[in-house]
């Protein structure tokens, strides 16, 4: 049989771009190993979201000949699909795949030649339908994710993504409930939803009527599914619908991760982000009220072109006052293609750095504060087995919380725990009793 090994950098979208080449290679022979065994062909996954993320792709690649140099080298992903030229160029690339070449990845493998180099990459802006690739299995234990729509056709200026994953178009509904069905029959507790721009799910889909609310609604009803989760999520697209159904559902994690980017309305007018800072703070703050306890996280970019010191305290500050329990802080960085390029890089390297550090310390001071909320209580968890912190077992509760317990536990299942402390990653506890999901 021949053998492939993955190596997946980037977002949850390319998690799940990873899984679906694994599926379609594992129904045409190839078995997928581990990343340190010997295999036939090595598959990086690239993320082309900043100048670091193409500089991680590159080391990636030269580093994989290097350790494994009668293996071949196959390039798919963002950076791919942005500059295949770039990747071209370096030595030993046997095949580079672009996004909407990837069903063709058995065949393109079957002709790879250890002399040659093949660019299969077509132009993403002619994509019009969603690839589908139906898988049943994860590498993950507990959780699956579901992708259910890619691309996206808003302009935020900073954004290389539509330019590296086309416009957008969802994934047939059918699809997506018969893809969960298999999941949750074959043990997964959990699915999150993914895509680029989840909130435009449907709008493409003419013939067939149906929106992210009323898919949600149909998720919902799948019979053995414990816990549903929503992945990333533009603030324009939660609406009062959304809310109240995430309140009013036990299953819908209470859990939302919605990019901000800045506080200050200047920026985010050059961002082209459609909102103002009043309108995102009127937003997390009815969140809070319709849904006690519910994680709130959320992405910003610091150093935009433009940003002053200003822009960057009212970002800070609006922050501070609001209940985000986690930040995901970003560095900007130019991306060539993309709107904002016309703006150049007008924040030095050192002050982005700065106001890195301070977002991405205010971000731990706010989950330090939601995690202490929680001490003394008993939360619902989802094991997943693994832990890197010294205790046997972790998991996350429904509003994204990481815990961790000394005794060994079942992934899949949903444990009520007594939170009793606090560590780096998240809460610490012991299991208060055990609701047997699998029956
Ligand atoms: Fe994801 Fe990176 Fe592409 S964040 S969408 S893999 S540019």
């Amino acid at each position: 049989m021949k053998t492939v090994s993955f190596r997946t950098f980037g977002c949850r979208l390319n998690a799940y771009d990873t899984e679906s080449i694994r599926a379609l290679l594992g129904r045409n022979g190839w078995s997928t190993i581990s990343l340190k065994a010997e295999a036939d062909v090595y598959i990086v996954n690239t993320c082309s979201v900043t100048h670091q993320a193409d500089a991680r792709a590159r080391k990636a690649i030269r580093r994989l000949k290097s350790e494994h140099p009668n293996s071949s080298i196959v390039v798919t992903g963002c950076y791919a699909q942005r500059a295949p030229q770039e990747i071209a160029n370096i030595p030993g690339v046997s095949l580079i795949v672009g996004a909407a070449d990837r069903a063709n990845i058995p065949e393109a493998l079957d002709r790879i030649n250890s002399d040659s180099l093949e660019i299969a990459v077509s132009p993403i802006e002619d994509a019009r339908e969603f690839l589908e690739v139906p898988i049943t299995e994860m590498m993950e234990k507990s959780r699956a994710l579901v992708k259910v729509q890619e691309g996206c056709n808003q302009a935020c200026t900073f954004c290389i993504v539509p330019q590296t994953r086309g416009r957008s178009r969802s994934r047939r509904p059918e699809f997506v409930l018969g893809q969960i069905e298999k999941l949750v029959e074959s043990g997964y507790s959990e699915i999150v939803l993914t895509g680029v721009h989840i909130g435009s799910y449907g709008i493409d889909l003419r013939d067939n009527e149906t929106d992210l609310i009323s898919l949600i609604s149909h998720i919902l009803e799948i019979p053995g599914l414990a816990r549903f989760r929503l992945s990333s999520i533009e603030p324009s697209s939660v609406s009062d619908a959304l809310i109240e159904l995430m309140a009013s559902e036990s299953k819908f994690a209470r859990h939302f991760h919605i990019p901000f980017q800045s506080g200050s309305n200047n920026i985010l007018d050059l961002m082209k982000r459609g909102y103002t800072r009043d309108e995102f703070v009127k937003l997390i703050t009815k969140i809070e009220k319709l849904i006690p306890g519910c994680g709130i996280g959320t992405d910003v970019i610091a150093g935009f072109p433009g940003e002053s010191d200003e822009d960057f305290q009212e970002t800070f500050d609006v922050i501070t006052d609001l209940p985000i329990t986690y930040l995901h802080p970003f560095t900007y960085s130019m991306r060539p293609g993309s709107n904002a390029q016309v703006l150049g890089d007008t924040v030095s390297g050192d002050v982005k750095k700065r106001r890195t550090r301070s977002l991405k310390r205010l971000s731990q001071e706010k989950n330090l504060a939601f995690k202490k909320h929680h001490l003394d209580t008993i939360v619902d968890v989802l094991f997943e087995g693994d832990t890197r912190d010294g205790h046997c077992c972790t998991g996350y509760t429904d509003n994204f919380l990481r815990v961790s317990v000394d005794e060994e536990q079942t992934s899949r299942k949903i444990v009520a725990c007594q939170v009793s402390g606090l560590n780096d990653l998240g809460l610490t506890g012991h299991p208060a009793s055990n609701i047997d999901l699998l029956g």
